[in-house]
C-alpha cells in the first residue's frame, strides 16, 4: 500500500468514527436523560459509590445499570474506579439537581416524548414543509405538555433555564428605568419580567401566559418576591394582548410560528399598545449571509416542533412594518455562542 493510500485511509478512519459519532447521537442523548432520570448525578454527589450500591439506591437492575454506568463513564459523565465504582466528573456534575445553572430537567425533557417523537418524523417535516408535532404526539405541543404536567414543569425549567443564560448581558443592553409598565407576552416562569422589575423599582408588570403556566407562575418564589407588583394575567396572544403597556416584551415567541401567526400576534400587541410604545423583540437571529450558526439547527428544531422559524434581523424589519411598527435599532447583546439581539420597535 502507497503512502497516499495509508493517509487516505486513515484519514477515513477519522471521518467515520466522527460521522458514527452523529450517528449515535440520539442514543448518547438518551443514556445522558436516563442518568439523569435514575438520579445518579444526585447519588453520586459527595462520594463514590459501587454500582451495586447505585443499583439498590436507584431501584434499578444491577446488570443493565453497570452497563448504563459505564456508557456514561464512555462519553465522559462518569469516571470508574477500580472495578465497579463511580464519581462524577465536572460534566456529570451539571446534571445533579442541586447545582446552579443544572442541566438536569433539559437532559430529560429534550430526550422525552414531547420532543423526540416530532423529530422521529423529520423526514416527513422536510417533505412537507410542516411541523408533525401533532401527529407524532395527538395535540399540539402546548396541549401536549398541558396534558403531561410532569414533562411540561420539566420544559418550562428548561426554557427557564435558557431564559436566564445571558440575562444579565442582555438586560445592561437595554435601558428600562424609563416605563412604568410592562407586558411581558408569553414570559414563562416570569423570569425575564422579574429581573426587569427588580432593576426598575418604579415599573409594575404584567405576566401574560396560558393557564397552566400562569398557575405555575403563582406559586413561585420569583413572583412572590414582587409583592404584587407582577400581575398574572391568563390568555391567548392569537386572540388578544393586555392593553395599557408603555414597553411590550416578545422574548422567544415569534421564532415560534409562521409568518401569519407571528403577525397576528404582532397586531395584537398593536391594538393594545398606546401610539409610541415600545416593542421588544429578543430572539437569536439568522445570519443575513450564509454563515455557519447554531441557530440553523435551532431553525430545524421550530420547523418540526411547532412549524415555526428563526428569522434573520431583515425578515422581523418585515414583519415588523407589516403590522404598523417602526424599527429603531438592533442590539446584539453579547459574544457568547447565542447572544441575544434585541430589535427595538415603536408602535406607530
Ligand atoms: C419559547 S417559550 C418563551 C418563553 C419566554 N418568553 C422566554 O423567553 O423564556 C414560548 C412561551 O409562549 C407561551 N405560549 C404559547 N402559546 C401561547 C398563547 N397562545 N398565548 C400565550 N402564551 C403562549 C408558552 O407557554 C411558552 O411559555
Amino acid at each position: 500500500m502507497t503512502e497516499t493510500q495509508t493517509d487516505t485511509l486513515a484519514g477515513q478512519g477519522t471521518l467515520s468514527a466522527e460521522l458514527m459519532r452523529m450517528i449515535h447521537g440520539y442514543r448518547i442523548s438518551q443514556i445522558v436523560a436516563a442518568l439523569a432520570q435514575l438520579g445518579i448525578p444526585d447519588e453520586l454527589a459527595d462520594r463514590r459509590r459501587s454500582s451495586d450500591e447505585l443499583a439498590t439506591a436507584t431501584d434499578a437492575d444491577p446488570d443493565a445499570l453497570a452497563r448504563l454506568l459505564r456508557a456514561a463513564a464512555t462519553i465522559g459523565l462518569l469516571d470508574e474506579h477500580q472495578q465497579d465504582f463511580f464519581t462524577l466528573t465536572k460534566l456529570g456534575a451539571l446534571l445533579r439537581t442541586d447545582v446552579p445553572g443544572s442541566l438536569r430537567d433539559a437532559a430529560i425533557a429534550i430526550a422525552g416524548p414531547g420532543q423526540y417523537r416530532p423529530w422521529e418524523r423529520l423526514l416527513d417535516a422536510v417533505r412537507s414543509g410542516r411541523s408533525p408535532a401533532a401527529a407524532a404526539l395527538g395535540r399540539d405541543l402546548w396541549d401536549y405538555y398541558r396534558d403531561h404536567p410532569e414533562e411540561g414543569n420539566r420544559f418550562v425549567r428548561t426554557m427557564s433555564w435558557v431564559s436566564n443564560s445571558g440575562l444579565d448581558e442582555l438586560l445592561a443592553s437595554y435601558d428600562t428605568s424609563a416605563f412604568r409598565r410592562i407586558v411581558d407576552v408569553g414570559g414563562a416562569g416570569g423570569e425575564l419580567i422579574a429581573a426587569i422589575l427588580t432593576r426598575n423599582g418604579d415599573a409594575s408588570g404584567v405576566l401574560f401566559e396560558l393557564p397552566a403556566v400562569i398557575e405555575r407562575a403563582r406559586g413561585s418564589s420569583l413572583v412572590q418576591q414582587l409583592d404584587g407588583r407582577v400581575e398574572l394575567i391568563v390568555g391567548d396572544f392569537l386572540d388578544e394582548v393586555p392593553d395599557g403597556g408603555d414597553l411590550y416584551l416578545l422574548k422567544q415567541i415569534l421564532l415560534n410560528w409562521d409568518d401569519e401567526h407571528a403577525q397576528r400576534i404582532l397586531r395584537n400587541c398593536h391594538c393594545a399598545a398606546p401610539p409610541r410604545s415600545k416593542l421588544l423583540v429578543i430572539e437569536w437571529l439568522l445570519p443575513s449571509q450564509p454563515q455557519l450558526s447554531g441557530v440553523h439547527l435551532l431553525n430545524l428544531n421550530m420547523l418540526v416542533m411547532l412549524g415555526g422559524k428563526q428569522r434573520s434581523a431583515e425578515e422581523y424589519r418585515g414583519l415588523l412594518e407589516a403590522t404598523g411598527y417602526r424599527v429603531e435599532q438592533t442590539i446584539l447583546t453579547g459574544a457568547s455562542a447565542y447572544p441575544w439581539s434585541i430589535i427595538e420597535a415603536t408602535r406607530v
